[in-house]
Order: structure tokens, then C-alpha cells, then sequence
């Protein structure tokens, strides 16, 4: 008995199995671009996580102060703090643990993710300079588009700072494994996705998005057909709900979900749980391109371990040597951006 009340706490229902223990781990969380369509929700779930002690949100949009209050009336341990404006930045950073980036443009219909390039390249490029900064030993989660590029950005400004390392910096590509883990659920009539596991492998665009279907857990078959089919409506994810949004964004909710999820699973690596897989895109040798997506083995440094993609079908094969161009360029515009 660890002296807890009984009864169900605040989003105990997400965080129910993270929060047993939690109470001896501590941990200060930033969200930068925290007033966004993401950054709202994404606070809210960080907020209910019993291993974070201290939020800060930061936004160049002033309501994010009003999103501080708001939050900090939530009865969970997690104190929060607001920070506006370059001018606040540093402040918000110093002390993080882990520093979540979901600030930038979204896409509307008719966009690719690299439409978002020339806009949120520069966002990511001067978070990152703050946060070499002012806490070049945290954990950073980037979810700004395209994620294919802006990971290699905050690679290349952590390298000229000399804090980079490659252990501590993750593009979340989480959403694209709890959008496989539910349609595959869908379509082989699982009444419960959580029980469903697909890595997806590559990066986090159109063709890069490779669910690795034949390594679904638990084991299921599927028709040539039914393969394509599935990868297709992955790969396509984002644009359902661009499309779905008719122009007033994108993923917000389900990404909120995912990045609180991936953060969770970052905190626990953290904090010296053991067994921590999760897909991330991070820079490794395990494919021809620098940065790709697998599944990563989280602990006390961040990234511990990058598996390699593994036993493939020969249409997933195919379709990662197609799609290694497509990502390599992606990383090079990145590089070039800083460079
Ligand atoms: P949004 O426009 O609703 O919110 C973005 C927030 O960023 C705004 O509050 C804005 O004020 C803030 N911002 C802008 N410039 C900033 C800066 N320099 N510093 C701090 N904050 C700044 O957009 P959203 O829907 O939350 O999406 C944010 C980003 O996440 C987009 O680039 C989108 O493409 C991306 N995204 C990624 C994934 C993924 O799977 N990785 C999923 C969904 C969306
Ligand atoms: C997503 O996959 O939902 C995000 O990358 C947002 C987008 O533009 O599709």
C-alpha cells in the first residue's frame, strides 16, 4: 500500500498503469506551441501525468497565459507555468526534462507536409537554438511539419551548439502506430485496438509512412489486396482528417493523444522502467537514410537501442527501397536549411 486514496483520479483511464509508481519519479515538461490546436490537448494529458511535477507551456500567442490558468485549476500534482514571447523562452526551458514541440503551421486540403517547410523550418530551427541553450540535456519530441525535415534541422543546430546527441532527439511518429493499431483492429473486427501492436516504420509522409503489417500482433493474415488497402488509408491518415476539416486544420486530438502517449512512454525510459519500445524517427544506421523511423527502445538517456525494420513482406520491402529517396531528400533539405 503506497498510501494513495482509492477511487479513480483524473484520466486515471489513460494514465492508469502510469500512475502506479509515479509518485517517485519527477519530471519537468514543456510544450512550445502550447495554445495550439495540438498544444491544448497535448497540456491537458501532460497535465493528468502523476510523473510530470512542473508543465510549461510556451506559445508567441499571448493566450497561452489564459491556458496556464485554466489548466493549473486541474487537481493533479503538476504545477503550471506560462511562458509568451523569445523573450520568455529561455525561462521556460531551463531545468526540462523533456521539451514536446508541436509549434508551427498546419496543413489545409490540397497541401503535402513540405508545403509547411518554409514556414515551420524557421520555428523548429530557433526553438532548438533556445533549447541548446537552455536545457541541452533534455529529451525533444518534435511533432512540427514535415517531421521528415525539422528532426535533421534540430539535429544540425544541436551539432553546431555541441550538445547533440542523437539519443535525446525524436520526431513523434506515434500517431501513424495508433492509426495502424486502429484500422487494423477495424478491419479484423478486434472489439479492442489496444490489444493491436503494427510498427510503422520510415518517416512521416505519404510513401515514407510504412506499416510493417506482416509483424501485426497478434498475428493476423492479410490478402495482398487487404495489405494494400490498409497501407494506404495509414500512409493517408493526416489527409482524411485535413480533408475532414475542410481547411481548419489538422490532426489535433488523436495527435494530442499520441504525442501524450509517446512522452509517457519518454518519461518512463527516464525515470529507469525497462522495456520501453516505442516508433520513433531518430537518427540510427539501421537504413540507407540517417534518420528513419523503428522501433526504439526508450531508457535513462532516451533513445537506448534502434531495431532495425526486421522480417519484411516482399510488397513492404519494395516499398521501402521506393520510398528511401523521397526520405533522403527530406533530410537533406533539412540539413541544407541550417548549413
Ligand atoms: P496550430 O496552428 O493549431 O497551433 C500551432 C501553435 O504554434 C499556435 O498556437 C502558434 O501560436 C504556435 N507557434 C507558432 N510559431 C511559434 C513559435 N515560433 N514558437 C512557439 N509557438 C509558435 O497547429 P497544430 O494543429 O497544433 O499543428 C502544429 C504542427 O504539428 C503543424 O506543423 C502540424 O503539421 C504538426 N502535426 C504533426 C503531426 C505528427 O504526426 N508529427 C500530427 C499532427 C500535426
Ligand atoms: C498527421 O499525420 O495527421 C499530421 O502529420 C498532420 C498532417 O498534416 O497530416
Amino acid at each position: 500500500d503506497d498510501g494513495a486514496p482509492d477511487g479513480v483520479g483524473v484520466l486515471d483511464w489513460f494514465f492508469g498503469v502510469a500512475a502506479i509508481g509515479s509518485r517517485r519519479s519527477s519530471f519537468v515538461v514543456a510544450v512550445l506551441g502550447a495554445a495550439g490546436g495540438i498544444g491544448q490537448p497535448l497540456a491537458a494529458f501532460v497535465k493528468a501525468n502523476a510523473r510530470v511535477r512542473e508543465l510549461r507551456l510556451y506559445d508567441v500567442a499571448p493566450v497561452v497565459r489564459g491556458v496556464g490558468v485554466d489548466l493549473s485549476h486541474i487537481n493533479t500534482r503538476a504545477k503550471v507555468r506560462a511562458y509568451v514571447g523569445d523573450a520568455e523562452l529561455d525561462a521556460c526551458l531551463r531545468g526540462c526534462d523533456l521539451v514536446v514541440v508541436p509549434a508551427g503551421v498546419p496543413r489545409k486540403p490540397g497541401m503535402s507536409r513540405d508545403d509547411l517547410f518554409g514556414v515551420n523550418a524557421g520555428i523548429v530551427r530557433t526553438l532548438c537554438e533556445a533549447i541548446a541553450r537552455s536545457c541541452p540535456n533534455a529529451l525533444v519530441n518534435i511533432i512540427s511539419n514535415p517531421v521528415n525535415s525539422t528532426v535533421p534541422i534540430a539535429a544540425e543546430v544541436f551539432k553546431r551548439s555541441g550538445c547533440y546527441d542523437a539519443r535525446k532527439l525524436m520526431g513523434v511518429t506515434h500517431l501513424d502506430v495508433m492509426r495502424a493499431r486502429t484500422f487494423v483492429a477495424e478491419a479484423k473486427g478486434f472489439d479492442d485496438p489496444t490489444i493491436v501492436d503494427v510498427p510503422v516504420i520510415g518517416g512521416h509522409a505519404g510513401a515514407t509512412i510504412l506499416p510493417l503489417l506482416s509483424q501485426t500482433t497478434p498475428r493476423c493474415a492479410f490478402t495482398d489486396e487487404e495489405a494494400a488497402a490498409l497501407t494506404r488509408r495509414i500512409q493517408n491518415g493526416g489527409t482524411e482528417v485535413v480533408e475532414a476539416k475542410g481547411g481548419a486544420g489538422s490532426a489535433t486530438l488523436s495527435m494530442a493523444a499520441a504525442a501524450a502517449e509517446f512522452a509517457d512512454a519518454c518519461l518512463r525510459g527516464l525515470s529507469g522502467e525497462s522495456g520501453i519500445w516505442a516508433c520513433a524517427y531518430v537518427e540510427s544506421s539501421v537504413a540507407s537514410a540517417p534518420f528513419f523511423a523503428t522501433k526504439v527502445l526508450l531508457g535513462k538517456h532516451g533513445v537506448e537501442r534502434v531495431s532495425g525494420p526486421g522480417a519484411m513482406s516482399p510488397f513492404e520491402k519494395r516499398a521501402m527501397e521506393n520510398m528511401l529517396p523521397e526520405l533522403q531528400a527530406s533530410i537533406n533539405k533539412g540539413i541544407n536549411f541550417v548549413g
